[in-house]
């Protein structure tokens, strides 16, 4: 192995940082993945460690577990927390108690752990053998009342609180905050066959093998659909608002059910709805994308569920994108068309002269950022929480990926760089960490 002279800079770098006593952070390694929880990001280097910024309380400090931070392959979040899956199928957590970033109660159980799913406080960590280890907060964290019926789990969902498993025979066990779809005994019954399990904030609905749909959790955000019951056959594949749900059918028609305020209630729209492809939401209104490439929208219309003020632009979409409560609609020609709350990057206006050749769009749960093909990034939306990139506006070329915490964002750039921007408190500022620069040949 040859020793670069960076290498040896780096090295007398993290002395120095040492010697003031300063926290350590690893230059080893360009970024290789990103993951963020509401307002703090975790990246994992190429050399399998990983770094961390954000808010120091949730996520953003891993001082105390740095050393244990290597080898990772998969990090997972709850809103205020994180959980790394190591390559031997360990596992390390850090970040606020109350949202499981404190797996002590559990840590002998959690070997050879596969997967890790999370609600908003909880995680649970489905091992290789099909068992389940939940821990900390009490709604998710605490499985006890089911533990012996987590075996052969497949695949886990969640709500917001609650976490309901599918086992490999169809069965469904749930656990969790009751009236978020912790408890489904009143449906227990109909829990066969199940293929795939969607989700509001508040509510399950199962998909079975026969395209029926069965649901459960808090009456008015989902988890009651007996007024459309009749018409859920054939569904093909079920979108979800925070508070409503909407099954597309094989035959491309919609059926809704949940909270009318939040897309429940499509009869505005529903002579429209035939045909779709895909659906789009965000927290309060539903996108549906045409086979045509013509969009549709219902739900709340202060949040993107009225598009009626951009309708003769919404030909050839492609893609739709969502902050919580507005819409950026890609076209085929590279183009982009938004609508919703202004202040949720509704309103494009003030860039829209830049959204041309358009590759991918991110958001934060406030603001846009659209990546164009020649690696430049154009941002709008609340200027406080990643719609004004001006700050770094000169380092945002050659980006590769964007990701972004509810707050700000993270673009990795094709070296493996990364430039944040967006609330400093919640990842947009990452000046406590570096990333080493591939040297150039
Ligand atoms: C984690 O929880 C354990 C109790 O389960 C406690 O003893 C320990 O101090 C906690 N660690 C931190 C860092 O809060
Ligand atoms: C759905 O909205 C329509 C108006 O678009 C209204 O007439 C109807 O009563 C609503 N249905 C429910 C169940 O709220
Ligand atoms: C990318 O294209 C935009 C115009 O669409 C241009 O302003 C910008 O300078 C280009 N960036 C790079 C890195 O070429």
């Amino acid at each position: 192995m040859i020793a670069s002279p960076f290498s040896f800079a780096s090295f007398a770098f993290r002395v120095l940082l040492a010697v003031r006593g300063e926290q350590f952070f690893s230059l080893a390694g360009q970024a290789d993945v990103i993951y963020s929880n509401s307002v703090a990001f975790a990246a994992k280097k190429t050399d399998g460690s990983v770094v961390t910024w954000g808010a120091s309380c949730c996520g953003g400090d891993s001082s105390s577990v740095s050393g244990q931070l290597t080898d990772v392959d998969v990090i997972y979040a709850t809103q205020y927390a994180f959980a790394a899956k190591k390559t031997d199928g360990s596992v390390v957590t850090w970040g606020a108690s109350f949202y499981s970033g404190n797996s002590s109660s559990v840590s002998g159980q959690l070997t050879d752990v596969d997967v890790i799913y999370a609600t908003l406080y909880a995680f649970a960590a489905k091992k290789t053998d099909g068992s389940v280890v939940a821990w900390a907060h009490s709604d998710g964290g605490d499985s006890s009342s089911v533990s012996g019926q987590l075996t052969d789990v497949d695949v886990i969902y969640s709500t917001e609180r609650a976490f309901a498993a599918k086992k490999t025979d169809g069965s469904v066990v749930t656990w969790g905050g009751s009236s978020h779809g912790g408890d489904s005994s009143s449906v227990s019954g109909q829990l066969t066959d199940v293929d795939v399990i969607y989700a509001t904030w508040f509510a399950f609905a199962a998909k079975k093998t026969d395209g029926s749909v069965v649901t459960w959790g808090d009456f008015h955000d989902g988890g009651d659909s007996s007024s459309v019951s009749g018409q859920l056959t054939d569904v093909d594949v079920i979108y979800a608002t925070q508070q409503a749900f909407a099954a597309k059918k094989t035959d491309g028609s919609v059926v809704t059910w949940g909270a009318s305020c939040c897309g429940g209630n499509s009869s505005s729209v529903s002579g429209q709805l035939t045909d779709v492809d895909v659906i789009y939401a965000n927290s309060v209104a539903f996108a549906a994308k045409k086979t045509d490439g013509s969009v549709v929208t219902w739900g709340a219309s202060y949040g993107g569920g009225d598009s009626s003020s951009v309708s003769g632009q919404l030909t050839d979409v492609d893609v739709i994108y969502a902050t919580q409560q507005a819409f950026a609609a890609k076209k085929t020609d590279g183009s982009v068309v938004t609508w919703g709350g202004s202040s949720y990057g509704g309103d494009s206006s003030s860039v829209s002269g830049q959204l041309t050749d358009v590759d991918v769009i991110y958001a934060t749960w406030f603001a846009f950022a659209a990546k164009k093909t020649n690696g430049s990034v154009v941002t709008w939306g609340n200027p406080s929480y990643g719609g004004d990139s001006s700050s770094v506006s000169g380092q945002l070329t050659d980006v590769d990926v964007i990701y972004a915490t509810w707050y700000a964002f993270a673009a990795k750039k094709t070296d493996g760089t990364v430039v944040t921007w967006g609330d400093s408190l919640s990842g947009g500022d990452s000046s406590s960490v570096s990333f080493e620069v591939p040297a150039s040949v």
